[in-house]
């Protein structure tokens, strides 16, 4: 969730903080602050709101000046979005920023009211901040292993010793920090994205490892004070994958980005027209043998399990569960040995996933990990791990990453299959050409953005919209009704369309549009049924389907016409038009694009 810079180094620091706070803004937030050394004093600048909030303040005020310092944007879980809320919290000897959540703050904060301290926010980081005061000796090391000691939950932290004007030191567990490691000048940051303007090198910070950072070196140490030697990363990402490059939004550069995304990502795992895993450790041995899979992930993530699970049931034959994480850690389900526990994510941080990749991990399953963001927690926690190659994905809304995800449930279906034995070499050669054209189809999809954008200045002022469709086109419009809801803030739903008339067809008038998905040939006049019925009703009906379908003005208002492929491959083509429609619709509602309201782009909380 929020993000965390530090630096120190030779330039402006507050300059640095915000600029990499605002390359963080993606992942959501409502307020931010920075705490500068200026003159060997802390010095903190922090505003409820937006960044332009607190540069604003900063304007007015003056902005700290100083080579060290933290930032931070936070996204409220203890007290709401206020400017005493807002982080850095602490005194002027320990000012900290936080990422995550104290479960234990409330016996700390009774403890030290105790011991004379007050508060002044609502927060559980500001407990923090003044446990770290209480056991402060002198020695940060030794102050710092203490608070681990006492405090329950998750936790990223940049800290600063007003004893120690020229260091910031961090630590972390389970919320994520990584340690940017530039020439004379190093940083600690949530992602790499505020880095890579300076540096492309990294360490990994690892739970309750402390990292004491300084202008020419860093040092990362276990509690007991034992130094430990890192490994340096280099993020292949660059500077420009995490700029908008000309395009109005993140998400329409993201949305345009699924061609070149979906190629990196499949081209690897292709060998001799068969589909290759092997490399990242599943092996068609393995594959033979699971007996289950299980696929968990959360919103958009779980829907490409959902795709993946007709895509497996239909070719390999193998049952597959797809479940929602936080309902799956709860639920006790049957995991065994034999079975596969697949854990989709983007960010790779996402509390609920991960913890259900624990929970698989201690029933004994083999576990994989489908994650976009390196060396994130639950990359480093599975046991076989595919990195989706899609680059960063800055909109909160996911698009490319869905893609992402698709196509290499795609693939690990075409092997699963041919492991089991379930189609021969032949269709699985021909089932892998199939997914490798995609990119080129979807250029073509790209192309039809004109279209969607009628569509919809048509949806605009609607309060409510349904999708429907059947099979493969009902799992994917559910990802069509996601993704229109939480950037238009339009209510939507996503129904089967058999089901309709079982008690959700009252709800539809002339005031409800519907979009009906059909691009399941063997399905296509069940689902035409349906618009019928709904169309009766007074619906306007938008229906995307496949170019060789004729469907009339009596039947539907508006066609949404997309290139026919098999089937099974139709879910990658269609994913756009419902991409598009959920972007122009909230564009022309004007609202906040790539940062909807409440939402966070790497749920890191429960
Ligand atoms: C979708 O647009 C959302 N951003 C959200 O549903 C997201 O897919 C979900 O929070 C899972 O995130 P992850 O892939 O990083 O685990
Ligand atoms: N729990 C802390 C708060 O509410 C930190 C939230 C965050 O991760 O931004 O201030």
């Amino acid at each position: 969730m929020c993000g965390i810079v530090g630096y120190v180094g030779k330039r402006e620091c507050a300059d640095v903080l915000v600029d990499g706070l605002k390359r963080l803004e993606y992942r959501g937030y409502d307020s931010s602050g920075i705490a500068v050394f200026q003159n060997g004093k802390i010095a903190v600048e922090k505003s409820k709101g937006k960044l332009v909030d607190l540069e604003s303040k900063m304007e007015k005020q003056g902005k700290p000046q100083g080579h060290c310092g933290i930032g931070h944007t936070r996204w409220a879980t203890h007290g709401e979005p206020s400017d005493i809320n807002s982080h850095p919290h602490g005194n002027k000897r320990v000012t900290i920023v936080h990422n995550g959540i104290i479960e234990n703050y409330r016996q700390i904060k009774e403890f030290l009211i105790g011991q004379g301290y007050g508060f002044e926010s609502e927060t559980d980081t500001e407990t923090v901040a003044k446990l770290l005061d209480y056991f402060y000796s002198g020695d940060p090391i030794e102050t710092i292993s203490k608070m681990i000691d006492k405090v329950n939950g998750s936790y990223a932290l940049g800290i600063l010793f007003r004893d120690f004007p020229d260091t910031v030191f961090a630590v972390r567990k389970e919320s994520p920090l990584i340690i940017g490691l530039g020439e004379g000048e190093n940083f600690i940051a949530s992602d790499v994205t505020p880095i890579l303007k300076y540096t492309k090198n990294y360490y990994l910070l690892e739970y309750n490892e402390i990292a004491v950072i300084k202008e020419d070196s860093v040092t990362i140490c276990t509690p007991e004070g034992k130094e430990i030697h890192k490994e340096v990363h280099t993020a292949d990402w660059d500077v420009d994958a995490a700029e908008k490059g000309g395009y109005e939004h993140f998400m329409l550069k993201e949305i345009n980005e699924q061609p070149v995304a979906i190629k990196t990502t499949i081209a690897p795992r292709i060998q001799e027209g068969m589909p290759y895993l092997e490399e990242s450790g599943l092996t068609m041995e393995m594959l033979k043998n699971y007996r289950r899979i299980f696929v968990v992930a959360c919103g958009t993530a779980m829907h490409a399990g959902l795709v993946g699970k007709y895509v497996i049931e239909k070719l390999a034959r193998v049952e597959v569960t797809v479940d929602i994480a936080s309902e799956f850690r709860y639920r006790d389900p049957l995991i065994e040995k034999e079975d596969l526990v697949i854990l989709i994510s983007q960010s790779g941080e996402t509390a609920d996933t991960y913890a259900a990749l624990k929970m698989a991990k201690e029933r004994g399953a083999d576990t994989l990990g489908i994650v976009n963001v390196k060396g994130s927690t639950i990359a480093r926690e599975s046991d076989i791990v595919i990195y989706t190659h899609a680059g960063p994905e800055i909109s909160v809304a996911s698009t490319k990453a869905y893609s992402v995800q698709l196509s290499i449930m795609y693939l690990l279906a075409f092997e699963l299959a041919y492991a089991k034995g379930a189609i021969s070499k032949e269709r699985c050669m021909e089932l892998t050409k199939q997914l490798a054209d995609i990119p080129e189809k979807l250029n073509e999809v790209l192309g039809i953005k004109e279209r969607c954008q009628f569509i919809a200045s048509r949806l605009v002022n609607a309060e409510s919209l349904l999708y429907i469709g059947r099979g493969l086109d009902y799992a994917l419009s559910m990802e069509g009704s996601l993704k229109l809801k939480e950037i238009s803030y339009i209510h939507s739903e996503s129904y089967a369309a058999g089901e309709l008339k079982h008690g959700t067809i009252s709800l539809v008038t002339e005031d409800m549009p519907v979009i009906a998905v059909a691009t399941q040939s063997n399905l296509l006049e069940k689902t035409i049924s349906n618009v019928k019925e709904v169309k009766a009703r007074g619906a306007k009906v938008n229906v995307i389907c496949t170019e060789d379908v004729e469907i009339g003005k009596d039947v539907a208002n508006h066609l949404i016409k997309i290139p026919k492929m098999e089937d099974l491959l139709m879910p990658l083509l269609a994913a756009v038009p419902m991409q598009y429609i959920a972007y122009y619709t909230a564009v022309l509602k004007g609202c906040d694009v790539d940062q909807p309201r409440n939402l966070a782009k790497s749920v890191t909380v429960e």
